[in-house]
């Protein structure tokens, strides 16, 4: 009869050999998240790994989006082909060592066209071993604006992000006075947003978007801050656009006393907000 530690001694005999036949083995697959588009720069893609000193016939493979584009059968030189055909420097080296030398690509000038997902492959006679990872290429914003659209009772931010990839994430905020302590501080709430878009442009891929952002006419202290805030996801890049509000009183009425007061209103405002600086 078994007895259980002899079962677990076996179990760990067999776990450990199995270990011990993988023969390859990528620590990692270094790919920037993100890179700016057409920015003239150059990536680096790295593929580390480790295999045994007897194993033979090895062979490193990258591949965009399932496509091949770069392979190094040692003792060869490596070459790049398909979408990346010209754009691999084929004399980078990522180390020194014979095994491992020609493992990463060096992409020059990467563009929207060769964003995906990388995946690098290693095998030998005996094994093989993928890992993969996304590199995003993102075109900033051609332009970053907000408008004011006001009635009697509601005043409208409009914030449009135009010619963007890939589509990016829009936010209103408006700051809010804080006086505690005879301290001056700002915090930004959200705009409730009433409206938004998003277009993509057929012919370039590019995304236009807008929304738009609410707020009480009560509510809205002349001189307030209005923040626009664009992200683009997985990039970390962020933009920031913002609008000095005052009330268009002129929209509001026609009586020329009104006319006269909102005037005298807008500079005794705007005066508080350069004192408010000071
Ligand atoms: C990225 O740059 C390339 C090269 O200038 C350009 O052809 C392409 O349209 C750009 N991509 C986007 C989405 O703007
Ligand atoms: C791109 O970079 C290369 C080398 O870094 C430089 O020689 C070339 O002038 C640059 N091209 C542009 C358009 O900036
Ligand atoms: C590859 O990764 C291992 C483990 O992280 C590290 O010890 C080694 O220095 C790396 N090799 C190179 C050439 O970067
Ligand atoms: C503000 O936006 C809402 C929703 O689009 C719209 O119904 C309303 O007429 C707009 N008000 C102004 C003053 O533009």
């Amino acid at each position: 009869m078994f007895q259980f530690s002899e079962l677990v001694f076996v179990y760990l005999i067999c776990s450990q050999s199995h270990i011990f036949l993988n023969g390859i083995q990528i620590n990692y697959v270094q790919v920037p998240a993100a890179v700016r588009n057409n920015s003239n720069r150059s990536a680096i893609l790295d593929c580390n790994y480790s295999i045994r000193p007897d194993d033979t016939e090895l062979i490193v493979k990258w591949f965009l989006n399932e496509e091949l584009i770069y392979q190094w059968i040692p003792p060869q030189s490596p070459q790049s082909l398909g979408t990346l055909k010209d754009n691999i420097d084929l004399d980078y080296k990522a180390s020194d060592d014979p095994k491992t030398v020609y493992r990463a690509i060096k992409i020059n000038n990467p563009t929207t066209q060769i964003a995906g997902e990388y995946k690098c492959q290693v095998s030998t006679l005996a094994d093989e071993d993928f890992s993969m990872k996304n590199m995003i290429v993102f075109e900033p914003e051609a332009k970053l604006i907000i408008r004011k659209r006001m009635d009697d009772k509601y005043v409208n931010f409009t914030c449009l992000a135009s010619d963007v990839y890939p589509s990016p994430k829009l936010f209103l905020y408006k700051d809010i006075k804080n006086n505690l302590y005879n301290k001056t501080s700002f915090f930004r709430i959200r705009l409730s947003i009433v409206e938004w878009d998003v277009k993509k442009n057929p012919n370039t891929g590019k995304y236009t978007v807008f929304i738009v952002g609410v707020d009480h006419l009560a509510e809205l202290e002349p001189g307030t801050l209005i923040h626009c805030e664009l992200k683009i996801p997985g990039t970390g890049y962020v933009k920031l656009k913002t609008l000095l509000y005052y009330p268009d009183f002129y929209t509001l009425g026609n009586g020329c006393l009104k006319h006269w007061l909102n005037r005298n209103l807008i500079f005794y405002a705007f005066t508080l907000y350069l004192l408010g600086n000071y």
